[in-house]
């Protein structure tokens, strides 16, 4: 079975940069049209103008049901189908403790992680991929499988997104794949504070030596929308150069490495 994506379409959300954007290129790279959202139609044009291939960018606000129907809209216009959507638009404005949270932070971060993908993924099947078939990858987190300090409420909404996908796989079988990509800390803006004052320290703790790029994320996503994945649905793909396994130093060091 092949990775070639020639002929299909893929609306990617939130793909201004970061990850998203390097989802973008490499399925472009694979011969799909993509159509890239951010909430800003500027960056959605910039980001379309880097695409090697035909490219369009929608502003769409992920939580926004008229944005969403909008771009669906407009992305069967544009190229006749939707076989690929790449939920994976995502925010953290609730960085800190659980217990001081609050009720708009919590609802900011479940719109945006948790209901995002489930009206995106709504849309797209009820305007396409319900009658013709599709792949959908939501990009979930690593610590949606585990916890770590000061990322409880981050961590929660994609705990739920893993869950939801789990859910979806069975309510649109058999024509509709559904899985999960789970990164580790990857070289982006939303992660900065996580790598950007200790990469040197982080990356010797990490079984593979150096933190995650885009490109890393990206091309485990355009494993899993291709023919190449066509027996595989439900499942969250880890692509975190093993950080979840945990600090790597200790064991090198048994091994006098
Ligand atoms: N980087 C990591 O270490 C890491 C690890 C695990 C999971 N993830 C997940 O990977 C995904 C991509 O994140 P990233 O690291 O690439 O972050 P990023 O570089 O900050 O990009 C985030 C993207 O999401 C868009 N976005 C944010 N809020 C939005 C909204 N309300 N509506 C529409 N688009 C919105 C942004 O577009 P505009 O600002 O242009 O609107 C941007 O394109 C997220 O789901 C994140 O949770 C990242």
């Amino acid at each position: 079975m092949t990775t070639e994506l020639t002929g299909r379409t893929a609306i990617i959300t939130g793909a201004s940069r970061g990850i998203g954007l390097a989802i973008g290129q490499r399925l472009a790279q694979a011969g799909a049209n993509v159509v890239l959202t951010s909430r800003d139609q500027q960056s959605a044009d910039a980001a379309a103008a880097q695409i090697d291939g035909d490219a369009l960018g929608v502003a769409a606000h992920v939580a926004e049901d008229d944005a969403a129907q909008r771009c669906v809209d407009l992305t069967l216009e544009r190229f006749g189908s939707i076989d690929i959507l790449v939920n994976n638009a995502g925010t953290n404005p609730a960085f800190g403790p659980l217990i001081d949270q609050d009720h708009g932070r919590f609802a900011k971060i479940f719109d945006v992680n948790l209901w995002g993908p489930l009206l995106w993924t709504s849309c797209a099947v009820k305007s396409w991929m319900g009658e013709h078939g599709g792949a959908v990858v939501n990009t979930a987190s690593i610590g949606g499988m585990s916890s770590a300090p000061l990322m409880g409420m981050y961590n929660a909404t994609k705990a739920a997104l893993i869950h939801l996908t789990k859910q979806l796989v069975l309510e649109l079988s058999p024509g509709v794949r559904v899985n999960a990509i789970c990164p580790g800390v990857v070289r982006t803006k939303l992660a900065e504070v996580l790598w950007q004052e200790h990469e040197q320290a982080l990356s010797t703790t990490m079984p593979l030596g150096r933190i995650g790029e885009p490109v890393d994320v990206a091309d485990a996503v355009a494993f899993l929308v291709s023919d190449a994945a066509s027996w595989i649905t439900g499942q969250t793909l880890v692509v975190d150069g093993g950080q979840i396994l945990g600090d790597a130093t200790g064991f090198r060091a048994g091994h006098g490495g």
